[in-house]
């Protein structure tokens, strides 16, 4: 039997309450989602259950249960406290998927300051942005981070404090360096978490948009509210099942159902902090005996790829649910994973900015392949005419998803960013962005984005962000950038750019102009290739028209051209 028993049912006279309660909470209550998820479980009596089981390369294992992160997070929160951080103070975290990245958010958490994780993998531009716009107070990072930290240090005057969590003495520290580890630090038994109240800010999660600097989405702490719930309806977590969510938790995906929503059940989950590869992937699950796995299309898509017969190689039956998320998940992906695990992967559909998953399939639910499914209970959802703004009542057609702005986990805000973030609410709707239709069964269709950001294996690469990147490069005169189909990560980066006079146009300058890029903003806003034009297609304006370059390369109509200049 599922936890959400039925769909109809639990849809019927829903209130968030049914949350509230399991978590102990009333309005005015303070609510710390640090505590929840560590200091809460062990007063439930599973202080000695495993809450993390993790695997980093070379086979290296370490194992947590719920009073090492407890005490852990303490350690961290008293460090950061004597440090001069207070609450909601921004601090990034800034590291791979180690165990100092999970606790550490707790940590910070606990001491009311607002948590601002970001991929690891980003270059110093990539990440001077989003700590410049947060005027972030503390980086706590690795060794092998650091240089990227110092290369942008002295930009960053509010910066205070880059706390390293493995630094080995071998080279001194600067100025604003301190090292901090987590495992060998005094163990703090108690510390009193800051009494953050439901509005309190608690996470700060950047992503990109079509137009300017990625936005900061700012979370609260009653995010826990729908987090707590959706892991356990949708999730269908219980208690002794070792989950594993293979999201960073640099994105979205991997604080609300990597840290946040298996933590407060008291779940154990695992975390693989190495490459993909499907075999390790496949070896991972069972050897730890994985039950519920939430993964992602490109993920599916891989390991699809890697065919049938590795499969069989293993032992995957402890598999009993599966779930994606972050890009559209095809029929053939769902098909496909039935017929391997004996199980569907189940499509949910959410975002950075509601925090929490919004339309999905529920276990026990029919499956309509290639559908994200419906909305959760308590989730008010339609799709919206383009124009008038108002619900569509005719069955299948598209329109903009919208949802009313009513659940615990939506954002409160765009950091610094009053105006874009207002622009996100029309006609009472909260406009996430997305076209889809629904069917006669009120199962949503997912048609595709209503701006030109691009979702590349499951990451949103912004094309202003690179495009501003590549005119940095001394040999780019213009940029335009757009999606370029791809089998596997359904999108992948193209750049097609001008070059100045004195460049020769070849593949050596491309791979200069790719390696530039990886390195400044990240291997995912990395163009896969670099088209050389004479000139750009642009209105009379001036503006570059990414849609003709984005029709071109899908083979699509590219629609009114009336406003094209050089045509
Ligand atoms: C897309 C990730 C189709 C969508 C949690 C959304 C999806 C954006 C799905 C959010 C899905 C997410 N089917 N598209 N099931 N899930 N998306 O903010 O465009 O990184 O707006 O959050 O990914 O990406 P984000």
């Amino acid at each position: 039997m599922s936890n959400i028993g039925s769909y109809e049912e639990r849809s019927k006279n829903f209130d968030w309450s049914i949350s509230e309660k399991k978590l102990d909470y009333k309005d005015g209550d303070a609510i710390n989602i640090g505590w929840y998820c560590s200091d809460r479980i062990c007063q439930m009596g599973k202080a000695n259950k495993t809450a993390l089981i993790w695997e980093g390369l070379g086979g290296v294992e370490k194992e947590y249960t719920f009073n090492d992160i407890r005490l852990r997070s303490n350690s961290i929160a008293s460090f950061l406290k004597e440090q001069g951080i207070n609450n909601e103070d921004r601090v990034c975290l800034f590291m791979d998927k180690i165990p100092e990245l999970y606790i550490g958010f707790l940590g910070v958490l606990k001491l009311g300051a607002i948590a601002q994780p970001l991929f690891s993998a980003f270059g110093d531009e990539s990440l001077f942005v989003r700590l410049d716009n947060a005027k972030t107070k503390a980086i706590i990072t690795q060794k092998k981070h650091v240089k990227k930290v110092r290369k942008i240090v002295n930009q960053m005057p509010y910066l205070e404090r880059i706390i390293i969590v493995d630094y080995d003495g071998k080279h001194p520290l600067r100025e604003r360096e301190i090292s901090f580890n987590m495992d060998e630090a005094e163990k703090v038994e108690s510390f009193d978490c800051f009494p953050t109240k439901a509005e309190s800010p608690s996470v700060l999660h950047y992503t990109s948009g079509t137009t300017g600097q990625p936005k900061g989405v700012k979370h609260v702490h009653y995010s826990l509210i729908s987090q707590y719930l959706t892991s356990k309806w949708v999730l269908d977590l219980k208690d002794d099942d070792i989950y594993w969510c293979t999201a960073d938790p640099g994105w979205v995906t991997g604080t609300s159902y990597g840290i946040i929503g298996p933590w407060s059940l008291g779940i154990t989950q695992c975390v693989l902090d190495t490459g993909f590869s499907a075999e390790s992937w496949y070896k991972f699950i069972e050897k730890r005996g994985v039950t519920v796995w939430y993964s992602a299309p490109t993920a599916i898509r891989s390991l699809m790829k890697a065919g049938d017969e590795l499969v069989k190689e293993f032992d995957l039956t402890s598999l009993r649910h599966l779930a994606s998320v972050g890009e559209p998940l095809n029929a053939e992906a769902v098909i496909w994973s039935d017929k391997v695990f004996g199980k569907s992967f189940l499509d949910t559909y959410w975002q950075t900015e509601t925090g929490s998953i919004m339309l999905t399939n529920f276990p026990g639910m029919k499956i309509k392949p290639g559908s994200m499914g419906k909305p959760f209970p308590g989730v008010t959802a339609t799709v919206l005419d383009v124009e008038t703004l108002e619900p569509i009542t005719e069955i299948g057609k598209a329109g903009l998803i919208g949802f009313k702005p009513d659940w615990p986990a939506l954002m409160r805000g765009f950091w610094a960013n009053e105006e874009t973030y207002k622009k996100k609410f029309k006609n009472g709707w909260y406009l996430p962005g997305d076209r889809a239709s629904i069917d006669s069964d009120g199962y949503y269709w997912f048609i595709g984005r209503d701006d030109d950001v691009i979702n590349t294996a499951g990451h949103l690469v912004s094309p202003f962000e690179v495009e501003s990147a590549l005119l940095e490069h001394e040999s780019v005169a213009e940029s335009a950038v757009v999606a370029k189909p791809d089998d596997v990560n359904m999108e992948v980066v193209k750049a097609f750019v001008t070059i100045k006079p004195g460049y020769t146009a070849d593949k050596d300058l491309e791979l200069k102009i790719m390696n530039f890029i990886r390195k400044k903003l990240s291997p995912l806003a990395m163009p896969q290739e670099i088209e050389y034009v004479d000139s750009l297609p642009k209105t009379r304006s001036g503006k570059i028209m990414r849609r003709v370059l984005h029709a071109q390369e899908w083979g699509e109509e590219v629609g009114d051209l009336s406003t094209l200049e050089n045509d």
